[in-house]
């Protein structure tokens, strides 16, 4: 088993690897959240949807187009959308090669695959159920997957996970499933609007353009459905000089493309 990462949870803010180290190795595989342990990162990011026969899957598009080569293997079949493609013919793609030779072969993990590494590896997951409204049901079906790889138990739900999207009635849904599941909603709100969002949402994770030390601040002073003050996880921060504006805003986690600079500017700070 390979050792656990370096970095604890004590300094803030936490560095989120997103969709792995994805940077350094192809989206939302398992050599990107190899990547990211062997860089020394304990949490990372992902993005989760469906296949036409129902399995789960790690993919950030709707569109499998851009991280396999489905138009190569599969070309009579455009537009080539996750959904309309089956676990089986998912699992012959290619998802390594469009971003090196290196990584041919790397294939696109289903649910149950990815977080059996992510436990191997002893990692974190910010968990995100990308484009719910396309996959009903699947906020039910991701818990199922969750719990059947043992994320839900007491120790998982208490520090290592997190479940976000975009959509508010889906991280709703989750918040109403499993209570004792820490969320967060994507997005920006008013701060006027941010006790509505609280009721259902731990965190609240704003792209790194749209905040301020003032909106951080609001953020804090509001506490979420379990009674802690809420947080925010901000993204994509890619350079040194926007994680060290974000990390003076006070924000409790980075989401970055490129952890390690993340890491050493705030070293450096
Ligand atoms: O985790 C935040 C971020 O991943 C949201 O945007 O499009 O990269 O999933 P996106
Ligand atoms: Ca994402």
């Amino acid at each position: 088993t390979p050792a656990a990462p370096a970095a604890g949870d004590h300094d803030r803010p936490l560095v989120v690897a997103h969709r792995g180290a994805s940077a350094y190795a192809p989206e939302n595989t398992l050599a990107a959240i190899d990547k990211a342990r062997d860089m020394g990162f304990r949490w990372v990011e992902n993005d989760v949807q469906r296949t036409k026969d129902g399995e789960l899957v790690i993919m950030h598009d709707d569109n499998l187009k851009r991280t396999t080569n489905v138009e190569e293997v599969f070309p009579g079949r455009s537009p080539w959308k996750v959904k309309d493609f089956t676990a089986a013919e998912i699992a012959k793609l290619d998802a390594g090669s469009w971003f090196s030779p290196k990584y041919a072969g790397e294939r696109v993990p289903t649910l149950a695959q990815y977080m059996r590494r992510v436990s191997r590896n002893h990692q974190k997951l910010v968990f995100e159920f990308k484009k719910p409204e396309l996959y009903p049901g699947i906020e039910k079906q991701g818990l199922r997957v969750l719990r059947e790889t043992g994320w839900l138990d007491k120790h998982h739900v208490k520090s290592k996970l997190v479940i976000q999207s975009f959509s508010a009635d889906s991280v709703k849904t989750v918040h109403k499933l499993r209570p004792d599941v820490k969320t967060g909603f994507l997005g920006t709100p008013s701060i006027a609007d941010l006790p509505a969002y609280a009721e259902f949402s731990d965190q609240i994770n704003s792209t790194h353009t749209s905040i301020s030390t003032a909106y951080v601040a609001a953020i804090h002073a509001f506490k979420g459905p379990h009674g802690k003050p809420l947080e925010i996880f901000t993204w994509t921060v890619n350079d040194a000089a926007n994680a060290r504006r974000a990390a003076s805003f006070g924000v409790d986690g980075i989401i970055t493309n490129t952890p390690d600079v993340v890491r050493k500017a705030l070293r450096d700070h």
